[in-house]
């Protein structure tokens, strides 16, 4: 068979990119070889989609060239993707920091998608795998379960390594490598972090506590946002988002009351209440158990008269600013997204072609180039498969 365009992975930025081409009448096939498309988007912000994000800067994604993603962004922005949505009549709300979720379900962007790309008389084979991609004189040949595909224009949006069991494979750098393009390492982003020996065996029973509003940082790098004690663990927002910015042996750091200017608030509470102990006093700033705990491993729980005020300020200081040991990371098996990946040097950054093989584009998570949590990766493959789509 042939075609203009060739797109191997039918995930958001795949298929945006899929609709772009289309429109612009270009003949265009989408393989992906999971057994349904966007896989991924139905299982997103917790099967609501947080399809975007309306703060989106550049400042908001980590690659190894901070520029790169400028160029794409500016050009396909939340507010074009929210006109999409509107158009058909998809009902959405903010949850909070400008991150947006479909009031019903993910499975309306997909159809959405879907819709669109049936419009742009777009053709999407599911269960499809790549065999074997290869330069040809007009393009290239790729051989797919279904038979042989000649292509002017190959776009790569096969996404990163997060869930495999959702389809995840390494095929878009095993390509990229084939067609000498530099691959950097990858690891897990958005991810929960684990802890382990003394350091698990400490809270290990807090499983499940939850703390709506900490500091987490590493470095210069901050978060504000909950926290959430697992079995394996830390996780919740605060961690997954400084999880993307952390490497073993980082010092990481967690401000408990970040709100909260603790050593006014135990001093004024040493007057207030003198008798009362330590730990009951700390129980109505934060989880109960976790004040136990605290008072158990750190300081001993006296009534508060018994503290001098340095010694406070000292609690105080411990409190805002806990270093916690991670041991690793839960790895892909639950990251959201994958760090890392197709070098952006190799690449156009308006239109993400590649600059050592013409006719070859990689977009979306594939790509070297990673957002926060909170609807910023579905915007930069929305993006990045709109750079692609006007010009393959
Ligand atoms: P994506 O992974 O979506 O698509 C890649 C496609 O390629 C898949 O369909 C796959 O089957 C196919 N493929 C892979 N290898 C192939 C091969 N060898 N041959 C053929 N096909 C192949 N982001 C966000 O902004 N808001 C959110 O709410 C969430 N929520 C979220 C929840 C969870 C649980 C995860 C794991 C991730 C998120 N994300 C997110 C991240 C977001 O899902 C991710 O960044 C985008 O889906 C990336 O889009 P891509 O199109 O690049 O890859």
């Amino acid at each position: 068979m042939k075609v203009d365009v060739l797109v191997i992975g039918a995930g958001a930025a795949g298929l945006m990119c899929a609709i772009a081409a289309g429109q612009r009448g270009r003949q265009v096939l989408v393989v992906d070889h999971a057994n349904k498309v966007g896989k991924k988007i139905l299982m997103s912000g917790g099967g609501r989609c947080n399809f975007t994000n309306t703060g989106v800067t550049p400042a908001s994604y980590l690659s190894a060239n901070p520029h790169f993603a400028k160029s794409a962004l500016a050009r396909y922005t939340p507010a074009d993707f929210i006109e999409l949505v509107e158009k058909h009549r998809i009902a959405y709300h903010e949850k909070e920091l400008g991150q947006l979720f479909c009031d019903e379900s993910s499975k309306l962007i997909v159809r959405m998608l879907l819709d669109e790309c049936a419009q742009a008389g777009v053709r999407i084979e599911t269960s499809c795998g790549v065999e074997r991609v290869s330069k040809s004189e007009e393009g290239f040949s790729v051989r797919t379960a279904r038979g042989e595909v000649h292509a002017a224009s190959l776009v790569i949006a096969t996404g990163g390594l997060s869930i495999p069991s959702m389809g995840a494979t390494g095929f878009g750098y095993e390509l990229a490598r084939q067609f000498g393009h530099q691959v950097l390492p990858t690891r897990a982003g958005l991810v929960p972090l684990t802890l382990s020996g003394k350091h698990q065996e400490r809270y290990q029973d807090l499983a499940g506590l939850a703390l709506p509003q900490v500091s987490a940082r590493v470095g210069k790098r901050s978060f504000r946002a909950g926290l959430l004690f697992t079995h394996r663990g830390i996780s919740g927002p605060s961690i997954l988002q400084i999880s993307s910015y952390w490497q073993p042996g980082d010092d990481l750091r967690i401000d408990l009351l970040p709100e909260l200017d603790m050593a006014d608030w135990l001093n004024a509470q040493r007057a207030a209440r003198p008798a009362m102990e330590l730990k009951n006093v700390l129980a109505d700033a934060l989880p109960k158990r976790l004040a136990q705990r605290l008072c158990e491993l750190w300081f001993e729980s006296r009534p508060m008269k018994q503290y001098r005020e340095a010694e406070l300020n000292q609690i105080a200081a411990q409190l805002h600013d806990w270093p916690i040991v991670a041991s690793g990371t839960e790895g892909y098996r639950t990251a959201e997204v994958t760090l890392g990946g197709v070098d952006t040097d190799g690449l156009s950054s308006s239109t993400m072609q590649s600059k050592l093989v013409p006719g070859l584009y990689f977009i979306g998570e594939v790509v070297d180039v990673t957002g926060w949590l909170g609807g910023y990766n579905f915007q930069w493959a929305w993006a990045s498969g709109q750079a692609a789509g006007q010009v393959v």
